[in-house]
């Protein structure tokens, strides 16, 4: 991989690149300004991430606060433990994405969308793992993937459509190919089969978007491997098949920024830290993909 090393490769304002998305706001809304130099004098796009007191949720909300350069950021989240656990600030929203009417303030204005909702199995208790077997996982009733994954991420998709959204990045899982993956067994809930049908709906909307179908997600630091991308599950097959938050969130920021990035779906894992050159030019990485589903 085409990659150079640096020793801080997600240092913000070094690392930017031409913005594609930045705001046509406070003017009106205008087709065709997707592209846009922020140099030219543009403001920040506005940008909103959904999902964002969860795991990988979290660091991307974080992240885009922290580049106030280059975005303008909001969260969704579903309650306000959930606010008040990512800092309460006024730019969180609450809202549940199966209901469209409390998530369109949150929508309302936005440039961009990072979708980061996802149906969460619970471990049925009583699993003792001392005596080995494997622990059972249902879902709470009415959140299942076909309603959280599903219909809450259409509802989205179709929030953001209607107020012309220049961009939805989508954060989906590896294994969607396999109509028989495990994932699908948990709960007896086909959430890859869910996930992959509002992946579908949002590459047939006609915005530009960019699916990101992460492998095995870790808790570690970020922009210390060498990422790799892939397509159709190929990664699987491999050893290298699993990635930090960290990096799935530093991805999301960057698909906003390359053109390269945009109509496009792929498989996203990195190498061990230690093996490869740790990815800072996100320009090449999106440019390796070539599929757009
Ligand atoms: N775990 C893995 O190894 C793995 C591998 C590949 C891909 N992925 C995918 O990567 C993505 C990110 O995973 P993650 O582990 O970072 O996510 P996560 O921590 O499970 O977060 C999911 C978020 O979705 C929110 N949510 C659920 N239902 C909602 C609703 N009805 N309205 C609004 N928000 C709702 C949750 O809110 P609450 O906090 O209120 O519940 C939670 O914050 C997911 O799509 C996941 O499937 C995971």
């Amino acid at each position: 991989m085409p990659t150079t090393a640096a020793p801080m490769p997600f240092a913000g304002p070094r690392l930017r690149p031409p913005c594609n998305l930045t705001s046509a706001r406070p003017g009106p809304r205008r087709a065709g300004l997707a592209v846009v130099s922020a140099a030219a004098g543009g403001s920040p796009p506005t940008v909103l991430v959904t999902g964002a007191g969860g795991r990988t949720g979290q660091i991307v909300y974080k992240k885009l606060k922290e580049r106030t350069d280059q975005f303008v950021g909001r969260g969704l989240v579903r309650t306000e433990e959930s606010k008040a656990k990512i800092g309460g600030a006024a730019d969180v929203f609450v809202g549940d994405i199966r209901d469209p009417a409390s998530i369109a303030p949150a929508i309302d204005g936005i440039d961009a969308l990072i979708i980061l909702t996802s149906a969460v199995p619970k471990m049925k208790p009583g699993f003792d793992p001392s005596k080995g077997g494997r622990p059972e996982f249902y879902f709470d009733e009415g959140s299942y993937p076909e309603q959280v994954d599903w219909i809450g991420q259409k509802n989205q998709i179709d929030a953001a459509k209607s107020i012309g959204v220049k961009q939805i990045v989508l954060v989906g899982s590896m294994g969607g190919t396999d109509v028989n993956h495990p994932l699908n067994k948990i709960g007896n809930a086909n959430i890859l089969v869910w996930k992959r049908k509002a992946e579908q709906y949002l590459a047939d909307s006609g915005l530009p978007y960019t699916i990101i179908r992460a492998g095995g997600l870790q808790d570690k630091d970020g922009g210390v491997r060498e990422l790799i991308v892939g397509k159709d599950d190929e990664i699987l097959k491999t050893e290298t098949k699993t990635i930090a938050r960290a990096d799935v969130a530093e991805v999301c920021l960057q698909a906003l920024l390359f053109e390269e990035a945009r109509f496009k779906a792929f498989d996203l894992a990195s190498k061990p830290e230690g093996e490869g050159v740790p990815t800072t030019d996100f320009r090449t990485l999106f440019s390796q993909v070539n599929s757009r589903f």
